[in-house]
């Protein structure tokens, strides 16, 4: 155990050296509301030593090799690093999409290294919105009817039509998949993921196949559901120029936490450039 460190969850995050003292009061990430750095704060995600071995044959690759990482309510939080470095595979671990090969990761109160099949697929299911670099939306239903197939396997849907306001598609909602731009369709696809309510929104590489204007109107998308509902985002990207939109940055490299900056003033998405 390290300094500052306590048993369970009443962890002082590693990643950000003890500023933070881990108390029950909140759970929203003190930057992302500008306010002070000693506020008590209760984390959403704890990854603790995350290791993930894969076995190609004879040869083993490690492409997690201890990973410490905390994620905060109400956090756009940016992941950077060369190809390879790991960080799909934090993503989907972290998602439950997949499974640590050793350490610790949990949800609140809940280990998510110890839940078996059926409750991992739960946390999946109701509380973890995935956007990919490329949509995976039903060619053949309308950005409304996407929409409302992830609603339909949801405990707590938001509403279709609010949904496609906030992105922006109210008036194409009938248009299908192939009738709608790369940024369209990855909207629907935000749209789509934003309807089972979760608390937190994955994105692996979301603008990697758009344009800087189509691009800007993703991030504001994702940045709006981060401060209008105190959600949070983790985006991968091995683009630098959309690290300043993020609270934090975290930076992978060989499978490892390399450094995590805190970015006191993060730019609106209109000033990103790429
Ligand atoms: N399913 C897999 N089987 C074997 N090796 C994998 C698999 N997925 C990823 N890897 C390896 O793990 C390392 C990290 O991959 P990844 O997490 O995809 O990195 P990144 O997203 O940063 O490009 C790479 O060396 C990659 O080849
Ligand atoms: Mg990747």
């Amino acid at each position: 155990m390290t300094a500052g460190e306590k048993t369970g969850l009443r962890v002082i995050s590693r990643t950000i050296d003890g500023i933070l003292t881990i108390g029950d009061n909140d759970t929203s990430a003190p930057w992302a509301k500008g306010e002070d750095r000693g506020t008590m704060v209760r984390p959403l995600i704890v990854a603790r030593n995350l290791e993930k071995e894969y076995l190609m044959g004879e040869v083993r690759v490690y492409a997690l090799r201890g990973v410490n990482f905390t994620l905060y309510n109400g956090e756009l939080v940016v992941i950077l690093g060369p190809s390879g470095s790991g960080k799909t595979t934090l993503l989907n671990i972290i998602g439950g999409l997949d499974r640590a090969t050793r350490g610790e990761l949990y949800f609140g109160e809940k280990a998510l290294h110890k839940a078996n099949d059926k409750e991992l697929t739960n946390y999946r299911r109701h509380e973890v919105g995935f956007i990919f670099q490329f949509y995976n939306l039903m060619p053949n239903l309308t950005a409304a009817e996407n929409i409302d197939l992830a609603a339909q396997i949801s405990r707590k849907p938001l509403d279709t039509r609010e949904l496609l306001q906030e992105v922006g598609l109210l008036e194409r909602r009938d248009h299908f998949p192939a009738q709608l731009s790369g940024g369209e369709q990855q909207r629907v696809a935000i749209a789509r993921a934003l309807a089972k309510n979760p608390r937190m929104l994955l994105c692996d590489e979301p603008t990697g196949a758009l344009d800087l204007a189509t691009g800007i109107q993703v991030l504001r998308v994702l940045r709006n559901f981060c401060q209008q509902f105190n959600k949070t985002v983790v985006l991968i990207t091995h683009n630098r120029g959309i690290a300043p939109l993020a609270h934090r940055i975290v930076y992978l490299r060989d499978g490892l936490i390399d450094k995590v900056e805190i970015n006191e003033e993060p730019i609106p998405p209109e000033r990103v450039t790429w």
